[in-house]
C-alpha cells in the first residue's frame, strides 16, 4: 500500500528541492526538512501500550511506544535523509545498506550492509528519497527480511508509478509513504519530472 503525503506546506518544499536553481546547502536541508514531514505521518505505524504515570496533578494512564525504530537509508543518498528523522526519533538505531544502480543495467549493485543485531520488536524506516524503478527498494527489503526483519516502511521523496508498482507487488507488507507520486521514469529510468539525480544535488558531486 502506498501513501502519498498531500499536504501544501510539503509540496511547497518539494517544488523549491526540485528547481534546479536549488544548491546542495539548500537541497541537503530541505531533503531533511521533507524527511520530517514525511515520516511524522509514516510513524502512525508505531504500536503503542498504555503506561501509567503521574503528572504534578494527578496519576495518569498514557502510552509508550512498543517498536525501536531502526532507520535504513540506502547508501547514498538516503543519508541525505538521516537526520531528518532522526530529529524526530533520535534515539532510533541506525543500519545502513549500500545499493548502487549500474549505469548499463540500471539494476541495483549491493556493495555494503550493516545493520543493528537484538533489536527489541523492530520497526524498520527504509529511507531512500528517489524510488524510481524500485530495484533497490526491493533488492534493500530482500536483504532485511532475510536478515530477520519483518515489519518495515519505506519513506522516499518522490515515487514514480512503475516503481510503486514493482515494490507492492514484491512486497505487499510494506507501506510506502513518499512526499510525491510523479508521472513516469523516462528512457534512462530517472524520475520525470523528478528533481535529477538526488545523490549528486545532495553531495555537490556534479
Ligand atoms: C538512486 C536512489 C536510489 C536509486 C533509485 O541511487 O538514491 O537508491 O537510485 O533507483 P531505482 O528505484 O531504479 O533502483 P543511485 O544508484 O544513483 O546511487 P547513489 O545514491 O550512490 O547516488
Ligand atoms: N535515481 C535518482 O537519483 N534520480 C532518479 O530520477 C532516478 C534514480
Amino acid at each position: 500500500m502506498y501513501n502519498e503525503i498531500n499536504h501544501p506546506f510539503l509540496k511547497h518544499k518539494l517544488t523549491v528541492l526540485r528547481d534546479q536553481k536549488t544548491e546542495h546547502k539548500d537541497f541537503r536541508e530541505l531533503a531533511n526538512e521533507i524527511t520530517m514531514l514525511i515520516c511524522y505521518e509514516a510513524l502512525k505505524n508505531v504500536e503503542v501500550e498504555d503506561f501509567e504515570i503521574q503528572t504534578p496533578m494527578s496519576k495518569m494512564t498514557g502510552k509508550k511506544m512498543k517498536n525501536e525504530i531502526v532507520v535504513v537509508p540506502i547508501l547514498r543518498a538516503g543519508i541525505g535523509m538521516l537526520d531528518g528523522i532522526l530529529t524526530l526519533v533520535p534515539n532510533a538505531r541506525v543500519g545502513f545498506v549500500g545499493m548502487y544502480r549500474d549505469h548499463e543495467t540500471k539494476k541495483p549493485v549491493e556493495y555494503y550492509s550493516k545493520l543493528p543485531e537484538d533489536v527489541r520488536n523492530p520497526l524498520v524506516f527504509l529511507i531512500d528519497p528517489m524510488l524510481a524503478t524500485g530495484g533497490s527498494a526491493v533488492a534493500t527489503i530482500d536483504l532485511l527480511k532475510n536478515k530477520g526483519f519483518s515489519n518495515i516502511v519505506l519513506i522516499s521523496i518522490i515515487s514514480a508509478p512503475e516503481g510503486i508498482k514493482v515494490v507492492e507487488e514484491a512486497h505487499p507488507d510494506v507501506q510506502i509513504f513518499t512526499g510525491n507520486v510523479d508521472e513516469r521514469l523516462d528512457h534512462n529510468k530517472y524520475i520525470i519530472p523528478g528533481l535529477g539525480d538526488a545523490g549528486d544535488r545532495l553531495f555537490g558531486t556534479k
